[in-house]
């Protein structure tokens, strides 16, 4: 028998039917500088690669940011690095981008993904901060302050795609939803100890769920036995009379609104609105890109509360959206509403 060190070739993963359906299977839109053709069919067809983002509203981030060479540019939520990406090619030569994410995971992965691109460490920075944090770990790059900013918030699809982060209705995974897997609890401790009114006033709260009264009562009725996606979603079509889309979109509002919870989202969004005055350059330009009402009311009183004080010598009258276009190639797209304030000179 001949002895063989080297190690076995990695068999790809088997699916039944014609096309793979789970995250995992899917192992060509892992690949995507490999699989071209395969990727290029996904977005085709209105979908996203699975392990990837696609960015949304770069033509008018760009023209809002208006970034150049020399630059320091602050990406408050690196993601799958789509729009730091497009903001580096346009600062280099001599400009630098500090990206930020709370999630160690796809951190990581975006930042060797980056330097593979060929963005060194002298241009490209990857810091594992919550965007409240953004003050000090400039301060500790000895950078005093950035000539533009952005911040693309909630969930990427990288995250919301992967059933064992919990993100996901459709997927079946661990009730988990935190950005942060390292830090604070899971959702489905959350749904386990919160009382029926406090579940009741997040969902209202936090996505304005018209049902919010009747599923808190049937998760308080059914504690502890909540630790799947799938129980979750379950729970809410069985206590709703609606019909099947009218379900769907409280199982997603009652998914956001949980998420939001869980990751304290609202607290952090109003700790980085309040830090943007000074941590812009003078004449800085900052572009926020929101998912829902909760998020846009906040950004665009902060915004007309800066200008007020004199702070912000411009900001954006109306939200801009994305392109039906857009929306028809990313329908992911959807609900985003872009708003931007520029520093006083
Ligand atoms: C919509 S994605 C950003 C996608 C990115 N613009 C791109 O082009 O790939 C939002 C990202 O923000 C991160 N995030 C959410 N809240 C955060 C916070 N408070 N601080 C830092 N990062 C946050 C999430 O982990 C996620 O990776």
């Amino acid at each position: 028998m001949i002895e063989n060190d080297s190690p076995r070739p990695k068999r790809r993963v088997r699916y039944r039917g014609k096309n793979p359906r789970h995250f995992e299977e899917k192992y060509k839109e892992h690949n995507p500088e490999k699989f071209v053709d395969t990727v290029a069919k996904v977005i085709a067809s209105g979908k996203t690669p699975a392990g990837s983002h696609r960015p949304i509203c770069v033509a008018e981030i760009l023209d809002i940011l208006k970034p150049k060479p020399g630059q320091i540019a602050v990406d408050a939520t690196l993601g799958y690095g789509g729009h730091a990406q497009e903001i580096l090619k346009c600062i280099l030569p001599g400009g630098r981008l500090i990206g930020f994410d709370v999630d160690p995971i796809e951190l990581l992965r975006t930042e060797t993904r980056l330097r593979d691109a060929g963005f060194t460490s002298e241009v490209f920075t990857a810091i594992h901060s919550n965007f409240a944090g953004i003050p000090k770990a400039l301060a500790n790059l000895n950078i005093a302050a950035a000539d533009l900013i952005l911040a693309d918030l909630g969930v990427s699809s990288m995250q919301y795609d992967r059933p064992e982060r919990g993100f996901s209705f459709k997927h079946d995974g661990p009730l988990d939803m935190r950005l942060n897997p390292n830090r604070g609890q899971p959702a489905s401790v959350l749904l386990a100890n919160a009382s029926q009114e406090k579940l009741a006033q997040i969902f209202t709260e936090n996505s304005d769920e018209p049902h919010a009264q009747a599923i808190a009562r049937a998760i308080a009725a059914n504690r502890g036995a909540l630790q799947r996606t799938t129980d979750l979603a379950n729970l809410i079509r069985n206590s709703l009379h609606n019909s099947k889309d009218e379900v769907d979109l409280s199982i997603r509002r009652v998914f956001q609104a949980l998420r939001i919870a869980v990751n304290d989202e609202f607290s952090a969004l109003d700790a980085f609105l309040r830090i943007l005055p000074n941590t812009l350059a003078q004449a800085g330009r900052v572009a926020i890109l929101t998912f829902h009402s909760g998020e846009d009311r906040r950004v665009k009183k902060a915004f007309k509360d800066f200008h007020t004080a004199g702070l912000f010598s411009q900001i954006s009258e109306d939200v801009i959206r994305p392109t039906p276009e857009e929306i028809r190639s990313n329908p992911r797209a959807a609900p985003a509403k872009l708003r931007w304030a520029i520093k006083r000179p």
